[in-house]
């Protein structure tokens, strides 16, 4: 008898289950979610062509180096890189006495406290130090950059289409969406998650920034170079890493025929 009641009261929940699933199943079929504005209008980032894409990537010497200069002349003025020590640099193609002389000159001075005063003070950077923190008052939080590319999704390529991709809200947008209003200090980019960020366009047109090498500055090559710099601050061994990689392919390759050649020589008189 108590294992009957049981057996019904169990077909009961079932049931009950069964039909609110059937109810969430019918009611998405016949009556979907109306898309939302991002859903709608957030875009894939663009595809970038950098010398550190694909599998046998390496870096640009004198790509970085315009990238480094976007950086400090533009960005740096909001975003931090705090994993990168100005030694790094070398890295760059730079000299020690260029890097030194580059850490020395860095607007942002590194903090130093003296233990018997208490106080703290600024003294220029050595290439030993790391790029120091940037004090950002405006709105929004600027994230650090140190990791960027490998903090998103397709990181190089969206960095560099974020930055190519300020625009008008398009009309159609508001049209559907008419609450979708981008707020007040925030700027129109579809390839933001949320397609509003309050970052201000820090691109804004070709020359902003003088390049030594004679490469035209342009909007677009800024975003690339600034793009690669980063790439390259987020895994600085990514050509070594490449590296490694076809060496391991190779040794496996030719391991791969030294089994084979085994095989062969030990089943050799054995039938099988
Ligand atoms: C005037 C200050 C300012 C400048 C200059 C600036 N940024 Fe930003 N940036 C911001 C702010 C603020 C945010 C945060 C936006 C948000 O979360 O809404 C941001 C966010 C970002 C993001 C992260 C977006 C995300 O997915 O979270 C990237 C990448 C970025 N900036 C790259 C750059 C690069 C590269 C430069 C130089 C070419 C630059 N920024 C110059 C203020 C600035």
């Amino acid at each position: 008898m108590v294992r009957a009641i049981a057996i019904l009261i169990g077909a009961g929940i079932v049931a009950c289950l069964a039909w609110a699933l059937f109810g969430t199943v019918y009611s998405a079929v016949t009556d979907p979610a109306p898309p939302t504005a991002v859903e709608e209008f957030h875009r894939h980032p663009k595809e970038v062509e950098l010398a550190s894409n694909g599998l046998l990537g390496t870096f640009n010497e004198r790509q970085l180096q315009r990238g480094l200069q976007v950086y400090k002349e533009v960005c740096s003025n909001c975003h931090s890189l705090k994993h990168v020590a100005f030694r790094d640099l070398t890295q760059l193609g730079y000299s020690a006495g260029q890097v030194k002389k580059f850490a020395a000159d860095w607007a942002v001075k590194a903090k130093q406290f003296d233990p018997k005063s208490g106080d703290t003070t600024d003294r220029p950077n050595t290439p030993a130090d790391y790029f120091p923190t940037v004090y950002y008052p405006g709105t929004g939080n600027p994230p650090d950059l140190s990791l960027i590319t490998k903090a998103r999704h397709e990181g190089p390529a969206y960095v560099y289409s974020l930055l190519t991709g300020y625009q008008d809200q398009p009309a159609a947008l508001l049209k559907h969406f008419p609450d979708a209003k981008v707020p007040d200090g925030l700027y129109y980019n579809p390839y933001f998650a949320n397609l509003n960020l309050a970052m201000p366009p820090p691109l804004t047109q070709d020359g902003q920034v003088t390049y030594l090498d004679g490469t035209k500055s342009t909007v677009d090559q800024n975003a690339k170079d600034v793009t690669a710099f980063l790439t390259w601050a987020a895994e600085p061994n990514l050509p070594a890493r490449h590296g490694y990689g076809l060496a391991v392919l190779g040794f496996l390759l030719l391991f791969c025929v030294l089994s084979y050649g085994a095989y062969q020589n030990i089943w050799r008189d054995i039938k099988h």
